[in-house]
């Protein structure tokens, strides 16, 4: 039984917000196997917009960032703000923050926990205010994240950084202008050294700058609030720092993950899927290794149509920072793979440990290798449903993804992982032609 909260419209945005929080248990009932058919709209992006709300520090006033999804995420990050004093208000995917009176620089433990991007309040913090505290974010599902990139940046800034107690003390007069090169290419890193230097005193040049379209749409808005940056879409970013900034206007640019997610899902059940609100420029490596399996990609426009009619060729990928294939679709790839022909190589060189869905496929009957860095998916074999656990964000993906060509039920618990990175994504699956039922804490 879907429960009724779920069910209802999606309008409705801190009653489904309310229940993004309660359904830390909610499990899915998944039903295959079943081909996807339809269009299906892609949301903002969840990457995007978690760089883009914490920049509204960085300047008093009112933003408003239309075409914003509504996930736990997006929530999580708005109420760790809303502890600093911005009030939010969120409705028909437009987020509106009021930055006017901040009166808390701290970031604590029970957000960052929650979120590790929740670190990306540090930059803005110590730019404007010359303070800061911030908790340490620790570990997570698929390994060690460390985040000295983003301290060595804002110390070679001039920012004056303590660690203690498992919070990060930052504070200095104001940042100085510097070249900082970043020795690993490091989105969060670029994220919160980027939103640090466009108020520094001077010339701040970052090489080895992360490309991902989510930190050029950091910096799109930020030049919009008065920053001047020079190099956005390379790697090499050059800020002259201004003295102060604007509140703005922004639009999130659409979600590649979702839509690779959607994309894949369609190829994988032989589906016939067209994807709106979608910027194909920026899955150009998803869609190559699509076409690579056999499926038939058209874009038009802002929409992708994806379809296919056979068992896909087995296509190996490794995962690299943009504008390679993207580590966040690597574990929907491997699902797909399971339908191959053969044999194919799943490597991931950004995080060396995301194969934390591995042992659950296994149980739907895949075969799956693991070895260092990587796993060898056997395709071919027959799925059948089970019962299985979540243990991050794609890897829930891949394993509903999963369930749709399982035969029978698929049962994944602690979906709330799902939660934090889709908007709706049953609900979406479902009008495509899926069968999910999400079964709520209360009914189970
Ligand atoms: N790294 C360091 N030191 C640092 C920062 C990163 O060694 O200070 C390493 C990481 O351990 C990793 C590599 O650098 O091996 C790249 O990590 P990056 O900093 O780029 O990752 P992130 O900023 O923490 C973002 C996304 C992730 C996505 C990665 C890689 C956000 C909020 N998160 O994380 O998204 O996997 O970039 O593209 O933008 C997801 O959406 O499911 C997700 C996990």
């Amino acid at each position: 039984m879907i429960s009724a909260a779920w069910a209802a419209p999606l309008w409705d945005a801190r009653r489904y917000a309310k229940r993004i929080f309660d359904a830390s248990m909610d499990k899915f009932l998944v039903k295959g196997p079943v081909r996807l058919h339809g269009n299906v709209t892609i949301s903002g992006a969840k990457n995007a917009s978690l760089a883009l709300i914490p920049a509204c520090l960085l300047a008093p006033g009112v933003f408003t960032l239309h075409n914003t999804p509504n996930n736990r995420d997006v929530w999580t990050i708005s109420s760790l703000l809303e502890t600093m004093g911005v009030g939010y208000a969120f409705a028909d995917n437009t987020l509106t923050l009021d930055s006017t009176n901040i009166t808390s620089h701290e970031a604590p433990y029970e957000h960052v926990k929650k979120m590790r991007a929740s670190i990306y309040v540090l930059g803005p913090l110590v730019a404007r205010f010359g303070k800061a505290r911030v908790s340490l974010p620790g570990g997570c599902n698929f390994g060690p994240r460390p985040v000295d990139l983003h301290l060595k940046g804002l110390e070679k800034l001039g920012a004056e950084i303590q660690v203690e107690n498992g919070y990060i003390e930052a504070s200095c007069k104001r940042l100085q202008g510097a070249h900082f090169h970043f020795e690993i290419s490091s989105v969060g890193a670029t994220v919160n050294i980027l939103m640090a230097a466009v108020l520094a005193r001077g010339e701040t040049v970052l090489s080895n700058a992360a490309m991902e379209p989510e930190v050029s749409s950091l910096a799109h808005m930020l030049v919009k609030m008065g920053a001047r940056i020079d190099g956005i879409d390379t790697a090499t970013l050059t800020i002259q720092g201004v003295d102060e900034l604007h509140a703005v206007t922004e639009t999130t640019i659409p979600d590649r993950i979702e839509a690779a997610t959607f994309m894949i899902a369609a190829a994988m059940t032989k589906g016939d899927v067209t994807l709106g609100s979608v910027n194909a420029d920026h899955l150009t490596a998803v869609i190559q290794k699509l076409e690579e399996s056999g499926a038939t990609v058209v874009v038009r426009g802002d929409s992708i149509r994806v379809s296919m009619d056979t068992d896909p060729e087995a296509v190996d990928i490794t995962t690299m920072p943009y504008p390679g294939y993207p580590t966040d679709s690597q574990a929907q790839w491997a699902a797909y793979m399971l339908q191959a022909k053969g044999t194919s190589r799943i490597k991931d060189v950004i995080y060396p440990t995301r194969f934390g869905y591995v042992p659950e496929l296994q149980r739907l009957g895949a075969e799956i290798e693991t070895g260092d860095a990587y796993c060898l998916v056997k395709g071919g074999h027959r799925l059948t449903g089970a019962s299985v656990m979540s243990s991050d964000l794609r890897a829930s993906a891949s394993l509903v993804m999963a369930g749709c060509i399982a035969e029978g039920t698929t049962e994944i618990l602690r979906v709330y992982h799902l939660d934090r990175g889709y908007e709706a994504i049953e609900q979406k699956l479902m009008r495509l032609g899926a069968s999910i039922e999400r079964v709520s804490t209360e009914e189970f």
